[in-house]
């Protein structure tokens, strides 16, 4: 079993009370993780830019308690307790004791704010679970070694990467960056099921600073989750053909991410977005988590692509939200034409410039 590498040796040393602090990014997948198996194991390889501006703060505090048959936390956001939040910090705690031994002799306080609004309808699962993720790896370090953590190991980065796929898929993507993978794929040496890592090739330099701005066409709570998609994946008449096509437009990618070929960039990017929302409108139950506005949005994108030879593009995740992708050069030209044209689509004209990042940093 590989994952028992991942099984720490009793702790040397004890800790009464502390905390730590990680902020960790968002991220955008150019090839969509969409259908996993066995414990939040993908059916494909994927690929995400990291974002900088969009990210989690997560405190962690801790305080010894006696061995307790329980877990024991609670969760604020913003200050304000997060009830909502507890269940599914509950499952991570469940799914990662027995790499993390320790968590049933604390009580933990976890504060959490995202540098987005919570209502932007913008998924916090990544960036919040990877920051939690790093948090407890953080403290392990502490009982391990009494070092602060400051510097985690890549040992221990690619543990905090393992941890935080078990709270979300994706979230495995957000530890570092710019581009990371997640999934086992034959030309991306050192590549897992189970933790992400960095893709291993030098990246053109058109797409350092690549832009991301994420028009918020829909804020409101989706309609069908992320797990409940996944799941739909099982019975689905495509599925096999989506892996597979997920598989080959990686391999695709891969020399056009050395080359620079932003044109052809554009074309995986887009089929993806598209093949990712095809299999919604395919399964079974069928749903669309697009709006009128995200089509609006599209049109307009391919327009000005075609009036102006800009070489911006979109791509979507599991929501209504259009991710605009674009080379730092554009900046100018297509904020005007976001402002321009896009805003109005958006609710409340809302939209936040990102732009790729390097991954989580300790607070
Ligand atoms: C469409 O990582 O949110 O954003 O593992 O169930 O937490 P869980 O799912 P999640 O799925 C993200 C899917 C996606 C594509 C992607 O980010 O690759």
């Amino acid at each position: 079993m590989l994952e028992a590498k991942f099984i720490p040796k009793p702790y040397s040393l004890n800790l009464e009370k502390g905390s730590v602090s990680w902020q960790s990014p968002s991220n955008i997948a150019l090839v969509k993780y969409w259908g996993k198996y066995g414990e939040q194991l993908p059916k494909n390889t994927s690929i995400s830019f990291t974002l900088s501006n969009c990210h989690t703060n997560t405190k962690l505090s801790f305080e010894k308690v006696n061995a307790s048959s329980k877990f024991q936390f609670e969760v604020f956001l913003d200050g304000r307790r997060e009830i909502s939040f507890e269940p599914k910090v509950l499952k991570f705690f469940e799914r990662v004791q027995v790499y993390l031994p320790f968590l049933k002799d604390y009580k933990f306080r976890i504060e959490t704010s995202n540098s987005f609004p919570h209502s932007s309808g913008i998924a916090s699962s990544a960036s919040g679970m990877s920051a939690l993720a790093l948090c407890l790896v953080n403290m392990e370090v502490q009982l391990q070694s009494g070092m602060d953590g400051q510097s985690l190991s890549e040992a221990e980065i690619q543990k905090a990467s393992f941890l935080a796929r078990l709270g979300s898929g994706s979230a495995c993507r957000s530890l570092e960056g710019p581009l990371i993978v997640w999934g086992v794929h034959p030309e991306i040496e050192g590549s897992s099921n189970l933790f992400g890592t960095k893709f291993p090739f030098k990246i053109h330099p058109k797409f350092s600073n690549y832009r991301d701005c994420i028009l918020l066409v829909d804020k409101g709570e989706k309609q069908v989750s992320s797990t409940v998609g996944h799941d739909l994946m099982h019975k689905h008449p495509f599925a096999e053909q989506r892996f597979e096509q997920a598989q080959s437009n990686l391999s695709k990618l891969i020399p056009i991410l050395k080359n620079g070929d932003i044109p052809e960039f554009i074309k995986i990017v887009e089929s993806e977005a598209l093949s990712l929302h095809a299999m919604m409108l395919t399964s079974m139950p069928y749903f669309i988590l697009m709006k009128p506005n995200t089509l609006e949005i599209i049109n307009r994108i391919w327009e000005f692509r075609k009036k102006t030879n800009s070489l911006a593009c979109f791509t979507l995740d599991a929501g209504a939200n259009v991710h605009l992708l674009y080379p730092e050069w554009e900046a100018e030209t297509v904020l005007q034409f976001i402002k321009l044209e896009l805003a109005d689509f958006c609710k409340n004209k809302e939209f936040i410039v990102d732009q790729v990042g390097f991954g989580a940093t300790m607070n």
